[in-house]
């Protein structure tokens, strides 16, 4: 099976895609199918630097590079995209044109008339077609969604996330992330980053997003960029946003690249429920049941002699968890070997961005926004 891997020179293209994704499956002897056969994967890598995508191949022992992104079309079964968000579609449509099966990172698109857009072509030329919604497989979220499936919580009465974590402003200390990221015009901003996100989590674990409200913020208004020149952050580095979704659950989720952490990992979700609460994050989820609720008296005269975090107890991990881009690549390639199913396709990825769209109007308008029906 041969994957044109386009920008494996990027964070998310080469550790967690080619590293932690196709090369580990070849590592374990390839892509297992329901018959017990085994699949080996062919990438070819595909960038714009030849010099970069050479060292990567020679480091990884991959015979195949090219910066002739038609030629890696045209020989490869599917066309995978972890581009800059703004190059994905004109690559994706190629692909999609060329009549190969696409599998992309989030956002599929910067808006949702080329997400639909998108959606809409891989439909009509019949290509299989999947988005990365990797934080469903995050070992906590999974332990979290087996005490949904276990119907712990009774009747779930909100979710909130709170996400984030100091990114350097460039500086005196070097950014952790791309500087892509802080500009607008460049298709950054932490809504069209991490709203899709949210939306795959809230409508697999909770329900349909039915309304939106979001203040958007530019809280680091100048960064430094990879060069050390000084830029203008025209992006959105701070989201505070409230969802209503099926079912009456209220979710409200900070979404923050100017927050330090006071958490146990960085990125947890409180769930409540009539029977009992959780928070989930990256890897673990933390559960209190009804009987087990203490029952806390407001008295600020008082000091605090209860250790309230104390009262929590860890969901076990009961099996081994792999890497979530992994597990959703092998069930993207089982779709298009075997037809197996597999609901992260381009619509999902469209309601996504419709999300982060709809999230910036709501923050430009100051109004809550409702979701409609793609
Ligand atoms: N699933 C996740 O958790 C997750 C996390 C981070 C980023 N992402 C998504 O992955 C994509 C890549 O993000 P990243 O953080 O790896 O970015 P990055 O800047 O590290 O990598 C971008 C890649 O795109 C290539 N590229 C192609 N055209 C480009 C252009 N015109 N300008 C600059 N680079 C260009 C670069 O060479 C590089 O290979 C984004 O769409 C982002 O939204 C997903």
């Amino acid at each position: 099976m041969i994957i044109a891997m386009n920008g494996v020179t990027g964070r998310m293209g080469y550790r967690q895609h080619l590293l932690r994704s196709v090369l580990a499956i070849n590592e374990q002897g390839g892509l297992t199918l329901a018959d017990g056969s085994r699949v080996k994967l062919r990438p070819i890598l595909v960038g714009r630097s030849e010099a970069k995508l050479a060292d990567l191949a020679a480091k990884h022992d991959i015979p195949d590079y090219t910066t002739d992104l038609d030629a890696a079309i045209a020989e490869a079964d599917v066309y995978f995209d972890a581009q800059v968000t703004q190059a994905r579609v004109k690559a994706v449509l190629k692909a999609i044109e060329a009549g190969k099966h696409v599998y992309a990172e989030k956002p599929t698109a910067e808006t949702v008339e080329e997400a639909v857009t998108l959606a809409n072509a891989a439909t009509a030329a019949g290509v299989k077609n999947g988005v990365v919604q990797d934080k469903l497989f995050l070992p906590g979220l999974l332990k979290l969604k087996r005490l949904i499936d276990g119907g712990f919580f009774g009747r779930i009465l909100s979710v909130r996330g709170e996400f984030g974590y100091w990114v350097f402003e460039g500086d005196w200390q070097e950014a952790q992330r791309p500087s892509w990221n802080y500009r607008s015009q460049d298709g950054g901003g932490i809504i069209l980053d991490m709203f899709p996100h949210w939306h795959y989590v809230l409508e697999n674990l909770f329900g349909s997003v039915q309304s939106v409200y979001a203040k958007a913020v530019t809280h680091i208004p100048t960064r430094v960029d990879e060069q050390g020149n000084s830029y203008e952050a025209t992006a959105d580095d701070a989201a505070y946003g409230i969802f209503e979704l099926s079912g009456g659950i209220v979710a409200q989720i900070n979404s923050s690249w100017a927050v330090r952490v006071n958490r146990e990992e960085l990125v947890e979700f409180q769930v409540d429920g009539t029977h009992g609460s959780a928070v989930a994050g990256l890897r673990n989820c933390r559960f209190q049941s009804r009987a087990g609720t203490p029952k806390p008296v407001w008295n600020p005269d008082l000091p605090v002699t209860h250790r309230f975090v104390d009262d929590w107890q860890y969901v076990p991990d009961n099996g081994e968890f792999d890497n979530g881009f992994k597990i959703q690549w092998e069930m993207f390639l089982r779709h298009v070997l075997e037809d197996a199913p597999f609901p992260y396709d381009f619509a999902a990825g469209a309601r996504g961005v419709q999300l982060a769209q709809l999230g910036l109007q709501s923050s430009a308008e100051g109004r809550r926004v409702e979701v409609t029906s793609l």
